[in-house]
C-alpha cells in the first residue's frame, strides 16, 4: 500500500523512475529509454504539453507514467516530487537529476541575480534534495540509483558560464561524496558529464556545428548503463565527449 493508503498504480512489482526534466531534450530521451527497459515513470517539469508528448512517445499508459508539473527553483517542490512518487508507485528505484537550466551567455558582472538564484536552484539544491529524499527512500528497500547530469562546463570553465559551471563542478562534488556514503547502503550514485548535446539549450549560433554535437540517445545510452550496472561496478564519474569538437571553426 502507499502512504495514502491506496494500493501502487503500475503494480507493485513495476520497476519506478523518476526523471526530472523529461519534457524535451535529454530527459525525454532518458524517460523513453527507461520506459522500453520496462520502467513505470514519474515525469516531472513544468511544461504540460511537453510532458504529455513524452508520455504519448512512451506508449505507456497513464497509470504507468504520471505526469508531475512543478518548478524545481520553488523549494518544496523536491518534497512534492518524492511525496507524488511514492504515493502513486509506493516506492522508487531510480532518480534521474535531468532538469538543468542557463542562460544564453552572460558575462558575470552582468547576470541577473535572478537568473543566478535560479540556477544555483534548479541545477544544485534540487537535485541534491531529491537525492537525499529518494535515497531515503531506496536505502529503506535496500536497493537503487541515482543519476546526475552535470557538464563538462564544470571542467572547461567557460568565460561566460562561471555560476553555471560553478553549479555543475558542485553537483559532481556532491555524487562523488554522497556515493562514498549511500553505497554502504546498497545505492548507486553516479555522475554523467557530457560535452555539447544538440539540444535546445544550446542556442543556435554560427562558431557551433550541431552535427558534431553528442545526441540525446548518446546521453540517454550512458543513463541506461548506469542503471543497469551492477552495484559494485557501478561508474561514479561519466565524461561523455562528442567526437568532433562542436566549437572548432567550420
Ligand atoms: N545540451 C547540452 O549541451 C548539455 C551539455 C551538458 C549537460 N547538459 C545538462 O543536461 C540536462 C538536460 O539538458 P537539455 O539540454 O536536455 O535541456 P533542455 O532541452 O532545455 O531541457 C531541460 C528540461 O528541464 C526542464 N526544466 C528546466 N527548468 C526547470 C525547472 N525550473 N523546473 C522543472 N523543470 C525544469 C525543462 O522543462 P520546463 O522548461 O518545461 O520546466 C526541460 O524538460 C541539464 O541539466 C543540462 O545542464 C546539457
Amino acid at each position: 500500500m502507499t502512504a495514502a493508503g491506496r494500493s501502487p498504480r503500475g503494480g507493485a512489482e513495476a520497476r519506478v523512475a523518476i526523471v526530472t526534466g523529461a519534457g524535451r531534450g535529454i530527459g525525454r530521451a532518458v524517460a523513453l529509454e527507461l520506459a522500453r527497459a520496462g520502467y513505470s515513470l514519474c515525469l516531472a517539469a513544468r511544461s504540460r504539453d511537453e510532458l504529455e508528448e513524452t508520455r504519448s512517445q512512451t506508449g505507456l499508459p497513464p497509470e504507468r507514467a504520471l505526469i508531475v508539473l512543478l518548478d524545481l527553483a520553488i523549494e518544496e517542490a523536491p518534497d512534492n516530487l518524492i511525496s507524488a512518487a511514492l504515493d502513486c508507485y509506493g516506492h522508487i528505484d531510480v532518480l534521474v537529476n535531468n532538469a538543468g537550466w542557463a542562460p544564453p551567455r552572460t558575462p558575470l558582472l552582468k547576470m541577473r541575480p535572478i537568473d543566478l538564484d535560479r540556477m544555483i536552484a534548479v541545477n544544485l539544491r534540487a537535485p541534491i534534495a531529491l537525492t537525499r529524499m529518494a535515497a531515503a527512500a531506496m536505502a529503506a528497500r535496500g536497493g537503487g540509483t541515482v543519476v546526475n547530469l552535470a557538464s563538462s562546463a564544470a571542467i572547461k570553465a567557460p568565460a561566460g558560464e562561471a555560476v553555471y559551471a560553478a553549479t555543475k563542478a558542485a553537483l559532481i562534488a556532491f555524487t562523488r561524496a554522497a556515493f562514498g556514503e549511500l553505497r554502504q547502503s546498497g545505492l548507486k550514485l553516479a555522475v554523467i558529464v557530457p560535452g555539447l548535446v544538440d539540444t535546445a539549450l544550446i542556442p543556435n549560433s554560427k562558431r557551433l556545428d550541431r552535427t558534431a554535437m553528442l545526441s540525446t540517445a548518446d546521453v540517454a545510452q550512458a543513463v541506461m548503463q548506469i542503471v543497469n550496472s551492477p552495484a559494485g561496478a557501478c561508474p561514479v564519474e561519466v565524461m561523455l565527449e562528442p567526437q568532433l569538437d562542436p566549437e572548432r571553426p567550420r
